[in-house]
């Protein structure tokens, strides 16, 4: 998607586009009627005329003002009313979007709101609209930098592409939908100097990098190879000149990665083991971040296979793995000021006669033992060697992505992810930068006691902890592995893939938590750089 910005020149009848987008706000009372009914920053005063688009109004001859006192518009969140303006002016419609009470809008409102009118644009197939986001500034303006709206083009960015991604590669015939949509944001002075275009290209980074995770999660098993997971982070590392190194069979085994070997031995497809950085700020070496992700291309669960129902989406267990691989193509092209690194541990988990089973004991990359009581716990296994190897080559702070368990899901659905951390002060980072990105994260419990249900009586520990608190036992298992190094795990087991379509999500993959990892550096490197 094309998305350009243009200097507003004072008239609305002007601008020529298929649809001219304006947001109007909720009253607070929403009683109140007769040209009052919108808030101050939608239509000031007693006169919708006099509102940030009240020309739109007059041009219209009222329109707009019989709309609001019929109350078919309100200003409601996520209503859009399509008004044809049948020659009266340059653009062809005007859409008058809601977006609810003043005080209540924040980023992520804008975010979700503009996913919908685009889709419901696209739906009556209007690919190019112009945005007049007058309302919105003038509604930080009037709260400051408590409005939470210091970046709305680039939330209008991020809401538009990733309100309108779809995964279409396979379908034989060309998409209608894919037709190229732009949008061009009309803006005015006072923000149109503050450098909206480069607001605007930020929003597009972020977007692209949550759409490759997204394509990375929906392509199917038998495209999306360790290999083939390989293939993509290199391409990330040449066009962005990031340091790969990719690690074979004969490397991982060298290295004594059993955990990963132990998983990978069961299938066709060898392992891949991925180590992805970028070097923004190598001047101090000790600005690091690693991320490491979960990547089982494929999890059948192995010799403890799972049922067939719903195995389908275990295509998308490497989930964890494209959001690290995405968030640092977006984190280099958007040159933070810090060393990040991707690690990923890539393989299926396959039953067969080679696989490992149940009670096996593997000696991990630290050389800590694990006994395997169940080889569907094989994500914990794989991380043990990638949070061991990530220490190994001196990273300091180790955040991991990981479809880890079914258990966060009883626990939180798919509307958070469950974190689990050694060191508070790094999960606060995590927890504010998802605040920002609207991906919520909730905090989960570590307290010691979980510990003894990974207790083995033939390893160091076990890879399962029975059938309680499963989501906690699986975390508790992976701080053997990073010990004393401030570390947090991220269960996004529930929140990866979406049931449904709603805001900026769609159907399939979310291409959670990409956004917060980007977020996450950014703050670091604020803090940190300089
Ligand atoms: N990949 C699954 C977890 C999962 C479940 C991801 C649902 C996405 C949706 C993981 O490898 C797994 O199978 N975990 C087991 C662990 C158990 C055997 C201790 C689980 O959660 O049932
Ligand atoms: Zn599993
Ligand atoms: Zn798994």
């Amino acid at each position: 998607m094309e998305i350009t910005t243009s200097a507003f020149n004072g008239d609305f009848t002007a601008i020529t586009t298929e649809a001219l987008v304006v947001f109007v706000f909720e009253s607070k009372d929403s009683e109140a009627n007769e040209g009052n009914v919108l808030s101050p920053h939608g239509f000031p005063g007693e006169n919708i005329s006099d509102s940030n688009f009240g020309p739109i109004d007059i041009a219209m001859e009222g329109a707009i003002t019989k709309l609001v006192n019929a109350k078919e518009i309100t200003g409601k969140r996520g209503e859009v009313t399509i008004i044809h303006t049948l020659g009266t002016m340059s653009s062809d419609r005007i859409i008058v979007v809601g977006l609810g009470k003043e005080d209540h809008v924040s980023s992520e409102v804008l975010r979700r709101v503009m996913a919908s009118v685009c889709r419901r644009l696209r739906s009556i197939n209007v690919a190019s609209i112009s945005v007049y986001p007058g309302a919105i500034n003038s509604h930080k303006l009037a709260f400051g930098h408590e409005a939470d709206m210091d970046n709305f083009l680039q939330d209008i960015a991020e809401g538009a592409i990733l309100g309108l991604y779809k995964f279409t590669k396979y379908f034989s015939k060309e998409d209608k939908d894919a037709e190229k949509n732009t949008i061009e944001v009309v803006c005015d002075e006072s923000y149109f100097l503050d450098d909206a275009q480069s607001q605007i290209d930020t929003g597009i980074i972020i977007a692209n990098s949550t759409m490759l995770a997204r394509d990375m999660v929906n392509e199917p098993s038998n495209y999306m190879t360790p290999d083939h997971m390989a293939g993509v982070a290199r391409r990330i590392a040449l066009e962005n000149g990031l340091d790969i190194q990719v690690f074979d069979l004969t490397q991982i085994q060298d290295m004594g990665m059993g955990g990963l070997l132990g998983v990978a031995k069961g299938s066709v497809e060898p392992p891949r083991f991925i180590v992805l950085s970028y070097n923004g700020d190598s001047a101090s070496p000790e600005n690091n971040l690693a991320l490491v992700g979960k990547g089982i291309t494929f999890d059948t669960g192995g010799i403890s296979l799972k049922n067939p129902g719903g195995m389908m989406a275990m295509k998308g267990d490497m989930a964890g793995a494209a959001s690290v691989i995405s968030a640092i193509e977006a984190i280099a092209k958007l040159r933070l000021k810090i060393n990040v690194t991707a690690l990923v541990a890539a393989t299926e988990n396959m039953p067969s006669g080679s696989a490992q089973k149940p009670g096996d004991v593997l000696r991990t990359f630290g050389g800590k033992t694990v006994e395997v009581e169940n080889t569907d716990a094989e994500g914990r296994l794989v991380l043990a060697d990638a949070i061991g190897y990530a220490r190994h080559i001196g990273l300091t702070r180790i955040i991991d992505v990981a479809t880890l368990t079914g258990a966060i899901v009883s626990a939180l659905g798919d509307v958070c992810t469950g974190a689990f951390t050694n060191d508070q002060e790094l999960l606060s980072e995590v927890l504010g930068a998802g605040e920002s990105t609207g991906e919520k994260i909730w905090q989960m419990p570590m307290f010691s006691e979980y510990k003894e249900q990974n207790k083995s009586q033939v390893a160091d520990v076990k890879n399962t902890g029975g059938s309680k608190a499963g989501s906690i036992t699986a975390a508790q298992f992976l701080s053997e592995f990073s010990e004393d190094t401030p570390w947090v795990h991220l269960d996004i087991a529930g929140t990866s893939t979406s049931d449904n379509i709603s805001g900026y999500h769609t159907k399939g993959a979310t291409g959670t938590p990409t956004r917060t990892l980007i977020q996450l550096a950014s703050n670091l490197s604020r803090v940190h750089g300089d």
